[in-house]
């Protein structure tokens, strides 16, 4: 980031709360890295806000920002055009305006692939058992299968209000996939406990055992593990769940999901600017 002029480029982030959100802090240290003259602003708009955000920054030209909750599926109605992964999906969290026409993209899901390579793994051609079916377990599953994981399974509580629209995006799915993604009542433990014996990677996809409620774990009998299982939360407060506690007591490798969030942001920066975010300074300044 430079100097504020005439010319600088306004980037953002919509939702709802939001002043906790790292991204402006990550995107700006990225231009302040590659002298880009651009910035980046957290603005607080709910659901009720978005079509008039999104109006005013269409006429403003802003270049392009990012949408959380609650904002990202509405935002999917508001674009002129979606990604394929936002389209299977029906969310965005990436806008990209080229002179007025709105590109909406999802790219959680390719933060979590990221973030599964950079913690030293290929799982391309293997299986997954993934725990929950709300916004974030969606694009983990759906980027997992388009990349060629062989097979996922996906654990959903039967009361889920989240299982209708799973299993539409599962057929959806079909038409750009050979991936058989397969969607199990939570419930049934040994139905998990199976899947995840065939499994290279177990994803925590749901919010249980984030703080304050760190010692809750949506699995707690460690038998249900093998040591070549990787482990993985998409969690990052506390950096080290429960679930990736009992796992490495099992021998497990286990990582959480602070470099989905940054790699998210790095494909977003991609997408907006064309270069590659410095992950390395952002890593060791706001990722520890
Ligand atoms: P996000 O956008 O962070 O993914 P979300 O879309 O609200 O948030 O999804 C939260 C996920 O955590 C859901 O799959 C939710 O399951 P339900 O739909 O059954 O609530 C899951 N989750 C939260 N608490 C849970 C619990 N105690 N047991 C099982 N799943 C839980």
């Amino acid at each position: 980031m430079k100097e504020i002029t005439g010319h600088t480029q306004v980037f953002g982030v919509l939702g709802s709360p939001i002043s906790h959100s790292i991204s402006p802090q990550m995107h700006n240290e990225a231009f302040r890295q590659l002298e880009m003259d651009c910035v980046y602003l957290a603005f607080e708009v709910g659901e009720d806000g978005m079509k008039a955000a999104v109006d005013g920054l269409r006429t403003l030209n802003v270049r392009g920002y990012n949408v959380t909750m609650p904002n990202k599926n509405i935002m999917a109605t508001l674009c002129d055009k979606l990604s394929p992964a936002a389209e299977i999906i029906g969310a965005v969290n990436t806008v990209v305006n080229d002179n007025g026409v709105l590109t909406g993209h999802t790219t959680d899901g390719i933060g979590y692939m990221r973030a599964v390579e950079d913690a030293g793994h290929n799982i391309i051609g293997k299986k997954m058992t993934l725990l929950g079916a709300g916004g974030a377990s969606t694009s983990i599953f759906v980027q997992a299968a388009l990349d060629g994981l062989s097979e996922i399974s996906v654990f959903s509580r039967s009361t889920s209000k989240f299982n209708d629209r799973a299993r539409n995006i599962i057929e959806r799915l079909k038409e750009h996939s050979s991936c058989k993604v397969n969607l199990y009542p939570l419930e049934d433990e040994s139905r998990l406990r199976h899947e995840i014996s065939k499994s290279a990677i177990l994803t925590n996809g749901t919010s249980v055992g984030m703080a304050p409620d760190i010692d809750d774990s949506l699995i707690t009998d460690t038998s249900m593990f093998h040591k070549d299982l990787i482990v993985s939360d998409i969690i990052y407060n506390p950096r080290e769940t429960q679930l990736m506690n009992f796992a490495k007591e099992a021998g497990c490798s286990t990582f959480n999901g602070l470099y989905m969030l940054l790699y998210q942001g790095a494909e977003a920066f991609k997408i907006w600017t064309g270069q590659d975010m410095p992950v390395d300074i952002i890593k060791a300044k706001y990722f520890n």
